[in-house]
């Protein structure tokens, strides 16, 4: 394979809302960002993504555009961005932006025009029926929503604000990539690409996810666009497998350069999706993420357990009360050793915990809010109690809470009100300490991005086979990578309780440990230990 420079990198991403307000208008800006570039310097991350920052009437906290080449007031200018994007490659730091281009808001130049008459020049740009279909929206309710003016039903897969873009109509298409083109001459090196791979749909089929007009549409636009740079593109992609991953990825194919699948992020979703979670199948786990590691074999993977739209880790699949650093470790361990791209979500890095709100009016998420008024208050499928338990466990603003920098006041985050509650534990979760405590889950990360970035085992991390180990073991996770030149042994217990291992191990030596006296002689796993192991 070809080497690249993203194979190499550890992006992180930041949600600019919850990450660090300079105004004291209780909203993260852009400005904030630039103060905490020595930071992330700091943890060794070399690519930044940034959640939406464009103008926005905020329905879905920026992912409901209204001006693709302008930011939002509450974030800051062009004119910080470009400096962000300058002091960021001073520090060897990459600016990647979000591209959200299924939709846009309601409230965008286009859709305000197509609103007006069914013979307007803009009435093709999104998606018109005179009858709705029963699809669904995402965020809860019919995805077709009404418009007096022409009497006509518009198509929006997530809420009503975000109309989807008709990426039939090849106007549309030379729209956003000259969009496109326009910020990829302004610095930046590359694109998250938001539901991407609903852009290929067929609304009349009922084809919404991987329909068949995206890899062709995917191929136009890497021609047009990003193509032409040497830039980072990521596709979020819920629906994909890894030889759909291949037809995204495989570079001979010259559409995106990895994806964000999720197939190990909903195997403890239940009845009603996320809302009403299930224990995780540990074996199951181990075996949706090796089957990545081993199946992909001519495109390329991201490695993530957080975003902005997922649980904390810690609380979800670790533990958030006694062993909240050790489990945090333990699996940034096993995720930081496979093959793939890494991600790391801001507050990951100090094990960042889930939040539990009293009512359910202290949420600000557009998903909460749309889904509780369909399945609890309409159509009467699970009760106020249960739903409420899904948001504790998978709700999104679980990940956007501010972060936690300080033990100061709004934990540093912000002088003034913050647009959502800080979750209370930054007293004991911040920043601050991190940095001051050798031993904090901060220096783990950090020790793990230098391993993979700066090391004599980067091209086996990298590039190196794979190997689960253990399969059928229903607490712990061990796996091996390997090459001509080098094999390290990764293992980790999943569980708080001691587990013997029988592995005849007698490593050279231990390279990565969440416990201070790890042996080379592996007999014995603590409660979340973890450990890399050198054996050849
Ligand atoms: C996926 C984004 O990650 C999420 O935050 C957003 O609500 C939807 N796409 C719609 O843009």
């Amino acid at each position: 394979m070809e080497k690249k420079w993203w194979h190499k990198s550890v992006v992180y991403q930041i949600y600019p809302r919850s990450f660090n307000d300079t105004t004291g208008n209780g909203v993260g800006d852009i400005n904030g960002i630039i103060e905490k570039l020595d930071y992330l310097n700091e943890l060794g991350v070399d690519v930044i993504w940034l959640s939406p920052v464009y103008k926005s009437p905020m329905k879905d906290n920026g992912y409901d555009i209204s001006d693709y080449q302008d930011i939002d007031p509450l974030f800051g200018t062009l004119d910080d961005m470009d400096r962000l994007i300058k002091e960021a490659n001073e520090r060897e730091i990459k600016i990647v932006m979000d591209l959200v281009v299924n939709h846009t808001s309601d409230q965008h130049e286009w859709f305000k025009e197509a609103r007006k008459s069914k013979d307007n020049p803009y009435r093709d740009y999104y998606i018109w029926r005179d009858e709705p279909s029963d699809l669904k929206s995402t965020f809860g309710g019919s995805a077709w929503t009404y418009d007096n003016t022409t009497g006509q039903y518009y198509f929006h897969n997530f809420a009503k604000g975000q109309p989807d873009l008709n990426w039939e109509n090849p106007k549309v298409q030379d729209e956003i990539h000259n969009m496109i083109n326009w910020w990829l001459d302004r610095g930046i090196s590359g694109f998250r690409m938001d539901v991407i791979d609903l852009i290929g749909k067929e609304i009349d089929k009922k084809i919404i996810g991987n329909g068949p007009r995206l890899h062709p549409l995917l191929q136009d636009m890497n021609k047009a666009t990003f193509g032409n740079y040497d830039v980072l593109t990521v596709g979020e992609t819920w629906g994909a497998n890894p030889e759909i991953a291949e037809l995204y990825s495989s570079p001979s194919r010259k559409e995106l350069s990895m994806i964000f699948q999720f197939e190990h992020m909903t195997l403890d979703w239940g009845e009603f999706g996320k809302w009403t979670p299930k224990e995780l199948d540990f074996k199951q786990l181990k075996q949706i993420l090796s089957k990545w590691q081993t199946d992909l074999e001519n495109g390329w993977n991201s490695l993530f357990w957080n975003n902005h739209d997922l649980p904390r880790i810690v609380s979800r699949w670790g533990n958030d009360g006694i062993y909240r650093v050790e489990s945090a470790k333990m699996l940034a361990t096993i995720l930081h050793m496979m093959k793939g791209t890494p991600y790391v979500y801001q507050g990951e890095e100090i094990a960042m915990t889930n939040v539990k709100f009293d009512s359910l009016h202290e949420y600000n998420d557009v998903e909460i809010h749309g889904t509780y008024r369909d399945i609890v208050e309409e159509n009467k499928l699970i009760t106020h109690d249960e739903f409420m338990n899904g948001v504790y466990i998978m709700g999104r603003d679980n990940a956007r809470t501010p972060m936690q920098w300080t033990r100061n006041e709004h934990a540093g985050f912000t002088n003034g009100l913050p647009w959502l509650k800080l979750n209370p534990n930054f007293i004991e979760i911040n920043v601050e300490d991190a940095l001051n405590d050798p031993k904090s889950v901060f220096y783990t990360y950090k020790q793990l991005i230098d391993l993979r970035k700066n090391s004599e085992y980067s091209d086996t991390i990298i590039y190196g086979d794979y190997q689960l180990i253990l399969e059928n073991h229903e607490a712990i996770f061990a796996y091996s990578r390997f090459d001509s030149d080098n094999e390290l042994f990764v293992i980790a217990n999943f569980t708080e309780n001691e587990q013997s291992v029988d592995l005849g191990i007698d490593a050279k030596e231990v390279i990565v440990s969440n416990y201070i006296d790890t042996s080379t002689k592996l007999e014995l796993l603590r409660p979340y230990e973890a450990c890399v192991l050198k054996i050849k």
